[in-house]
């Protein structure tokens, strides 16, 4: 059973603040925290990065003052999670971040645009046919070398208080997230026209560096 994605995008607007107790709870370790490590593995030259699913600018914000030179565009369904970006945003000193409220399956942005596309933490709360709108959308807006950067929760191997805590995430996520979480990802990604360079493992958590099959 799937939960529809209208029904989560109204979560998201409702409790837009949520999402913030992962950082806290899951991601307290900087050296194996997935959005800092975004920052340090992202290519130097990227000058086009986009943020599809962006919520409330916790991947973004980092990168943006870590890539000054770099332009993210930022788009998101929900009114609420851009509200509490755009509030984050209006606290810094950030220039080179724009918000968009747009769908994922469906973006207004032009072909092969962009040098870096982010999605963090989203895939494993929808649908198959929403993933598959998805990730076409995503290599429709890559550059033929650009990557994609997919997070995405990652059990952990060891520590009983660890595994406890996976399990307590697991009940509090929606029915679509054993069935994502648990398959291996590289042949998933290949289906659907990407191709896994790199996986690097963080709290929690792992990054999958997907480059376009032949580069298309
Ligand atoms: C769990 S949050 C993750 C937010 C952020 N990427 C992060 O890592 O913290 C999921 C986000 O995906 C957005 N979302 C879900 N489905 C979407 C869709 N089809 N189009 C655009 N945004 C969507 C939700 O509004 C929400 O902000």
């Amino acid at each position: 059973m799937s939960i529809p994605a209208n029904t989560i995008r109204k979560l998201y607007d409702l409790f837009p603040r949520v999402p913030d107790s992962i950082e806290l709870l899951f991601f307290r370790n900087p050296a194996r925290n997935p959005r800092k490590i975004l920052t340090r593995i992202l290519p130097s030259e990227a000058k086009d990065i986009l943020d599809i699913c962006a919520g409330s600018g916790a991947s973004a914000m980092p990168i943006a003052a870590a890539f000054p030179k770099a332009k993210l565009t930022c788009i998101d369904a929900s009114e609420g999670m851009l509200g509490v970006f755009q509030k984050r945003l209006a606290r810094t000193e950030l220039h080179n971040i724009t918000l968009h409220k747009m769908s994922a399956e469906h973006l207004q942005l032009p072909d092969g645009a962009f040098d870096a596309a982010l999605i963090s933490l989203v895939l494993h709360e929808l649908s198959e046919s929403d993933i598959t709108g998805i990730l076409s959308e995503a290599k429709r807006v890559l550059r033929p070398t650009g990557k994609l950067y997919l997070t995405e929760w990652d059990p952990p191997e060891h520590g009983w208080y660890r595994k406890v805590k996976f399990r307590i995430l697991q009940m509090n996520e929606p029915p679509t997230f054993p069935g994502f979480i648990f398959q291996d990802l590289k042949p998933y990604m290949e289906r659907h026209g990407f191709r896994v360079e790199r996986e690097i493992k963080c709290d929690y958590s792992r990054i999958l560096i997907c480059g376009k099959e032949h580069g298309e």
